[in-house]
């Protein structure tokens, strides 16, 4: 998720671009960057830098430049590390086309491939730039930018946006929008373009929403938009936006975590189709032949992360060895570092760290390459240092994610995870084929399994509402979803400061049967699997005790749904892919009590995003 943001009018071009991306900087802050056109000059006035927007501002400090025409960017890496070189806007080969972009270019290896052919230079290793060079390409030979545009896009696959200008025209902007956001603000004798409102409020609250296929045309005085899909031009409503800026940022939720868990049927959509190729194969585009090669013959698995990383390593694990018959253990970062694990070249150790900079994690790395075992990080941000490090990386594409308590950069683990299980399954062929392609079917349902969960969520608000003032919570899980108890247990302790403890349900009479009570919640995960009965068992051994029981099961489940006192269903699924549709309700029940607690959902208190120091 990246931020644009574009301007055309009388006002000076650049401090409008500045404060936009000021706005937009929770999308994305590896880089940022603007490319403006000086009035009445023929050169583009480039300026990017690493970083936050704070060092594009002190760079920009130097320059005074009158301007009336610009795009400004902030980035999130997905293609490319986070760089001065890869930051946008980029310029095509031929220097007359400067371009921002939000979204993923699939198909860019191959096309940077053909333009390399015919002989264009490439300066970054971003996808954006070989968008700027295909339409570079049908530029040269058509006068028009709008022409040229429609030529590109239909070439280029993916979802994404751009915005883009030629210093041949210092009149117009060309917008183009497939899947990720585009809105165009209106004004007098100017106009903008953003990737959200949060921009365009300091200006303007008349505002219209680009469609997929739209290429609007801007200028100072008029925008026209052509529509791709009916081929004509179309009349887009305009609205008003009634948001203020902290508001819009959320995209109108009251939390950035509320955001980022509605987020998650979209992430992914979009891992799977990056993932899962046409013909139903597992591709990760980051992994070397050799890289491949040595997945085939490791011997032992070793899954080493924290916190919520750690109960997705967990799940890893349980389908590493279900799958690709390979012994697999996990374990938290702090404990691996400082014991004495034997490992060598046989070893594949696989850190998993959303933010990639996780201190205990890295020491993990290191240790694990010192200690000559093959290192494969599962990172969510690109270019980081956990991702640098690693022998290799696999990126989970989950886009910024903004509230302490992790969400959707977790069911993007799970998926990223549960791939990289099948895939392995494959190469070592340790799976039938219709079992693979079984599993793949299913796996792609989960992204509509997720958004149907999120659609009927609010009903679970009854239940936080009876239980917000406890203090005590207790949730059990077995097999893949022993996982998801530690990790609902996590979200709830981390936002609302209750105490919960997550456990293996067939643990109860070792110990934690003596906490059942009628004071105590106990959130039982009992989704379809092949420990179900051994799961109402528990749950009956905890009715007889005047406990409290919130059962997580599957639709259908009408005797569960009667001995629960609260009960929420999730679609049914293979069991493995059960935890990513499990965690989501468990989600929403921590942030709810968290709210009707009134706690920092977003800050909670002594936490950090993420924890750079031991
Ligand atoms: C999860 O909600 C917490 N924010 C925390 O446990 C987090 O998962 C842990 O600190 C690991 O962070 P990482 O994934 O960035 O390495």
């Amino acid at each position: 998720m990246c931020g644009i943001i574009g301007y055309i009018g009388y006002r000076d071009a650049i401090p409008v671009l500045v404060n936009g991306l000021e706005k937009l900087e929770y999308r994305g802050y590896d880089s940022a960057g603007i490319a403006c056109l000086p009035h009445q000059k023929e050169r583009f006035f480039v300026i990017k830098e690493k970083g936050k927007l704070s060092a594009l501002k002190e760079k920009l400090g130097d320059f005074s430049v009158e301007a009336h025409l610009g795009i400004g960017h902030t980035r999130w890496a997905t293609h490319g590390e986070p760089s001065r070189v890869n930051a946008h806007p980029h310029i095509d080969a031929a220097g007359k086309i400067a371009l921002v972009h939000n979204g993923i270019i699939e198909n860019y290896a191959t096309l940077k491939n053909i333009l390399q052919k015919k002989g264009m230079r490439f300066l970054s290793q971003t996808d954006t730039e070989v968008g700027a060079n295909l339409i570079g390409l049908h530029y040269h030979k058509t006068p028009k930018l709008f022409d040229a545009v429609q030529r590109a896009v239909s070439e280029l696959h993916g979802f994404f946006s751009l915005v883009l200008f030629t210093k041949e025209d210092p009149e117009t902007l060309i917008a183009y929008k497939r899947s990720n956001p585009l809105v165009i603000g209106l004004g007098q004798r100017e106009n903008f373009i953003a990737s959200d409102v949060t921009a365009l409020l300091p200006y303007t609250r008349e505002v219209i929403y680009l469609e997929d296929e739209d290429l609007a045309v801007i200028t100072a005085k008029e925008v026209s938009i052509y529509s791709l899909k009916t081929r004509s031009w179309v009349k887009r409503r305009s609205s008003t936006v009634n948001w203020d800026v902290a508001q819009a940022q959320k995209q109108g939720f009251p939390h950035f975590m509320l955001k980022e868990m509605y987020e998650q049927p979209d992430v992914l959509k979009t891992i799977l189709n990056k993932r899962i190729q046409k013909n139903g194969e597992i591709f990760f585009d980051t992994l070397s032949k050799k890289f491949q090669t040595q997945l085939k013959n490791i011997e032992r698995v070793s899954m080493i992360s924290c916190g919520t990383a750690y109960h997705a390593g967990l799940v890893g694990s349980i389908a590493i060895e279900k799958y690709a018959k390979i012994s697999c253990r996990t374990q938290v970062s702090s404990e691996f570092r400082y014991g004495d694990s034997l490992l060598n070249k046989k070893d594949l150790v696989v850190l998993i760290t959303q933010s990639g900079e996780t201190a205990d994690t890295l020491a993990a790395l290191r240790e694990a390459k010192a200690k000559g075992a093959a290192t494969l990080a599962i990172v969510n941000v690109v270019g980081s240092t956990i991702a640098r490090e690693a022998d290799a990386v696999i990126y989970t594409h989950a886009g910024p994610e903004i509230g302490v308590a992790s969400t959707k950069a977790y069911t993007a683990q799970l998926a990223t995870l549960l791939l990289l299980a099948f895939y392995m399954a494959k190469i070592r062929r340790t799976i039938a084929d219709a079992d693979f392609k079984k599993l793949i079917k299913e796996i792609k349902k989960i992204p509509q399994h997720c958004a149907k969960i999120l659609k009927e969520i609010k009903k679970f608000e009854t239940c936080a509402q009876k239980h917000y003032t406890r203090r005590n919570f207790l949730y059990l899980g077995r097999g893949c979803n022993y996982p998801t108890a530690l990790e609902g247990a996590l979200k709830l302790k981390e936002i609302s400061y209750a105490h919960a403890h997550g456990y293996a349900a067939g643990e109860m009479k070792h110990g934690p049967i003596a906490l059942i009570d009628h004071e105590q919640p106990v959130i039982c995960i009992a989704s379809n699997s092949f420990t179900i009965d051994k799961m109402i068992s528990n749950i009956q051994e905890i009715r007889a005790r005047d406990g409290i029981v919130i059962a997580i099961g599957t639709e259908g489940h009408r005797e569960l749904e009667k001995m629960a006192d609260d009960f929420f269903s999730v679609p049914a699924v293979p069991e493995i892919l059960s935890p990513i549709l499990t965690v989501i309700p468990l989600q929403f029940f921590a942030y709810k009590i968290a709210v009707l607690n009134g706690r920092d959902v977003d800050q909670p208190r002594n936490l950090a995003k993420s924890v750079t120091v031991e």
